[in-house]
C-alpha cells in the first residue's frame, strides 16, 4: 500500500480522493492546498497549507503525487513542478473504467468512474477524464486536456495540449481539435477547430479566439 498526496482541495481534489479510495491501492491519502482559498475541509484527511512549508519536504513524505485542479494552464505548471524536482507522479484509475490493454495512459492522469477508453487511444500526461466519458479507438488527447463528464468523442479524433471539453459535447470521427481550445457543453464538433478558440453549439461553431495560450 502506498501513500498519495492530492495537490489540490477543492472540486477537483475530492473527486480524485473518491477515484483513490476506491482504488484501494493507497493506505494514506492527504492534500495540499492554500489555505485563503477557501476551500471545504474534508473530515479525515490533512490538508497541508501551501505556502507555509517546504513543499519539497511534503511530497518527499509520498510515494506519489497527484495535482487535482481543472484549470489546465494550472496543472501543467504543478506537474512540470513536480517533475523538476523529481517527484513520483501517480496516476488515478478508478476501478469501473474500461480501458483497453492497447490504449496508453501517461503518468498524472486522473480517469474517473465509467469511462471507456478503447483500442489505440493514447492519453497524454495530467489529463483529467471525467465521470463517463467515451473516448473511441485510435483517439489522440494531447497534454493537460480536461474531459468533462459524458463527453463522446469518436475514433481517430485528435485533441490538443490544454482543451477543454465541455459536459456533455459530441464529437464526431477524425475531426481535429487544436491547443487551448474550450468546446461548450453540449457541443457537437463536425468539423476542425483551430487553437485558442471557443466554440459551441451544434453543430459547433467558433464564436470567440482566446487572445493567447494561457488566457
Ligand atoms: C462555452 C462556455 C465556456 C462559454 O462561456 P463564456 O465565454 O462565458 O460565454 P458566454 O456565457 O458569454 O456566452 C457567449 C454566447 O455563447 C452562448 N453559449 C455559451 N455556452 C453555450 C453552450 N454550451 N451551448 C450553446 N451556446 C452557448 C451564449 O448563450 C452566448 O450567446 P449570445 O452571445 O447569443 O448571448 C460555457 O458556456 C460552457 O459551455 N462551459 C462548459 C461548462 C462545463 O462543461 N462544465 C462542466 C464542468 S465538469
Amino acid at each position: 500500500m502506498k501513500k498519495l498526496l492530492i495537490w489540490g482541495a477543492g472540486d477537483q481534489g475530492t473527486v480524485t480522493l473518491n477515484c483513490a479510495i476506491a482504488m484501494n491501492e493507497y493506505e494514506q491519502i492527504d492534500f495540499l492546498d492554500f489555505k485563503e482559498k477557501g476551500h471545504r475541509e474534508i473530515p479525515g484527511f490533512i490538508i497541508y497549507e501551501e505556502g507555509k512549508e517546504d513543499i519539497y519536504q511534503i511530497f518527499k513524505k509520498y510515494d506519489e503525487v497527484i495535482v487535482a485542479t481543472g484549470d489546465n494552464n494550472l496543472r501543467e505548471k504543478k506537474v512540470l513542478q513536480l517533475i523538476e524536482m523529481n517527484i513520483q507522479l501517480a496516476t488515478i484509475i478508478h476501478p469501473t473504467a474500461i480501458i483497453s490493454p492497447y490504449a496508453k495512459i501517461s503518468l498524472g492522469c486522473t480517469i474517473l468512474a465509467y469511462t471507456a477508453i478503447n483500442i489505440n487511444a493514447c492519453i497524454g500526461m495530467g489529463c483529467i477524464v471525467n465521470t463517463g466519458a467515451i473516448i473511441e479507438h485510435d483517439c489522440i488527447i494531447k497534454n493537460f486536456v480536461n474531459i468533462c463528464p459524458a463527453v463522446a468523442m469518436a475514433g481517430h479524433v485528435i485533441i490538443g495540449n490544454k482543451t477543454f471539453l465541455g459536459i456533455g459535447s459530441t464529437i464526431i470521427d477524425d475531426v481535429t481539435i487544436g491547443e487551448n481550445v474550450t468546446i461548450g457543453a453540449g457541443a457537437t464538433v463536425i468539423a476542425n477547430i483551430p487553437d485558442n478558440s471557443v466554440a459551441v453549439g451544434v453543430p459547433a461553431e467558433v464564436i470567440k479566439k482566446k487572445k493567447n495560450k494561457t488566457s
